[in-house]
């Protein structure tokens, strides 16, 4: 069993527990399938990978999309939790990848890996949860010179309307998983708050400019209910 030893971490480990399962469903389906355009997003932007951290790799969806389009590649994941991990560990044997992959259970804020090592760190839904001071300076740590960052999370949007929209689909989810599977309450009655009340568009990127990041962009879609910060470290 994971233990939390950050706020975020105890958030994760209350809002996600239990749900390693039907997580890829849940996910494709809750976020009416933008996940997948944003995994995609993050996919198109990379460039002659050979070695790749996937921060927060939960069952594996990102991972496997790169190592399917990118066969040179070494994936290392590394995720908090256990049940997410045995899904992506699983799936890695299945599709005959072990020599391909790393998977690390760790918290990110404490995973040993190895310095100037991996020339794409991406991660899709971390830097919520995340310690970001902390994060920022093991990326810069752990990403090769002329290394890229691609860092994916939910975002709050600013229009009134369109939070009113998000508020009621995260209402009707609540609804649907107390019928349906409710081991996904605690993330459907939290989310939306964890989100509205998160910095990370604000904080991260100049923290990711303090740690020797160059190139910081911050990119909004789907009206702002999603943002993706890239950067690169100098050569
Ligand atoms: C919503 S899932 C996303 C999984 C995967 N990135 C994806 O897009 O499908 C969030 C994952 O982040 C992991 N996580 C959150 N905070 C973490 C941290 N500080 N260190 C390691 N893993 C973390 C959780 O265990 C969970 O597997």
């Amino acid at each position: 069993m994971a233990e939390a030893r950050t706020e975020g971490q105890a958030t994760v480990l209350k809002i996600l527990g239990g749900t390693a399962d039907d997580y890829d469903a849940i996910v494709a389906e809750s976020t009416l399938g933008r996940d997948a355009h944003w995994k995609r997003w993050i996919l198109q932007r990379m460039v002659e990978p050979k070695q790749v951290l996937d921060l927060a790799s939960g069952t594996g969806i990102l991972s496997f999309l790169v190592t399917d389009r990118f066969p040179d590649v070494h994936l290392t994941g590394v995720d908090l939790q256990e049940d997410y991990q045995a899904v992506a560990v699983a799936r890695s044997k299945e599709r005959g990848l072990d020599d391909r992959t790393t998977w690390i259970r760790s918290a990110v804020e404490d995973a040993e890996l190895p310095s100037g090592t991996y020339d794409h760190i991406i991660t899709c839904y971390l830097p919520k949860y995340a310690d970001r001071p902390v994060v920022a300076k093991l990326l810069a740590t752990w990403c090769a010179p002329g290394g890229r960052l691609l860092l994916h999370d939910f975002a709050h949007p600013t229009d009134p309307k369109v939070d009113a929209l998000l508020r009621v689909q995260y209402e009707r989810w609540l609804a649907k998983v107390k019928r349906e599977c409710p081991h996904w309450i605690p993330c459907f009655e939290d989310l939306y708050d964890i989100v509205k009340s998160s910095t990370w568009t604000d904080d991260f990127p100049g923290l990711l400019e303090d740690a020797g990041f160059e190139d910081v962009e911050l990119t909004f879609m789907h009206q702002k209910t999603a943002a993706f910060v890239t950067a690169r470290k100098p050569a």
